[in-house]
């Protein structure tokens, strides 16, 4: 199994794209289709993007069991919805120190308080593509079964909220089905 994560948009792929909107910075270009897949796919696109599936940065241990605890496989057959949020995040946030991140990540900003809200009903995947000198620097992988959407949906809004999507520079979203 590779750990770089490829995202193609176009015209093939089981994700029908049912909305791609910017929420912060420059848009992504339209695409009917969705395909991820583990290492490089054949084929054509009109965009990809590529991320690396890693270790954790900020997760202390009792979040890492806790997480471990009520997060969901990936690919599950409920799970008909999914939702691709790449995001950037300005200098400023990577010009600070790693302590420093982690406290507004967490101690300011609740996010993976917040974020076990939605658990069980939500996988997740977070890929890191910064160091793959990709326009964006995390690509946010969701699933989730389409009674739960709404649930997703506050939960996004609760974060986008927080002290660290001040440092938040580039968002787009993308609504995908299975279909
Ligand atoms: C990072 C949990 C939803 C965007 C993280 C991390 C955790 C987490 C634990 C830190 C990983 C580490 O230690 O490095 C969750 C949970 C969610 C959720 C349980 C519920 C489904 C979201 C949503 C978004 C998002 C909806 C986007 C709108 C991110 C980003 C990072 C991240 C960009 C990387 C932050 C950084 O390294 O600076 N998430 N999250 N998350 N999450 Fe979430």
């Amino acid at each position: 199994m590779s750990r770089i994560v490829v995202f193609s948009g176009g015209d093939v792929g089981p994700w029908r794209v049912l909305d791609i909107r910017a929420i912060r910075g420059e848009p992504l270009p339209e695409v009917r289709r969705l395909l991820m897949t583990e290492g490089e796919p054949s084929g054509a696109a009109t965009w990809r993007l590529r991320g690396a599936i890693s270790n954790a940065r900020y997760a202390t241990r009792s979040e890492v069991t806790t997480l471990a605890q009520l997060q969901p496989a990936l690919a599950r057959p409920s799970a008909s919805q999914a939702v691709l949020i790449p995001i950037r995040k300005s200098p400023a946030w990577w010009a600070l120190a790693q302590d420093e991140r982690r406290a507004i990540f967490e101690e300011t900003s609740h996010h993976t308080r917040i974020g076990l809200t939605a658990l069980p009903a939500v996988a997740r995947r977070l890929h890191h593509s910064r160091d793959l000198d990709e326009r964006f620097d995390f690509l946010t992988w969701f699933e989730f079964a389409p009674e739960h959407e709404a649930d997703f949906w506050a939960m996004t809004a609760r974060l986008r909220a927080t002290r660290e999507w001040d440092y938040v520079e580039a968002e787009v979203e993308l609504r995908l089905a299975l279909e």
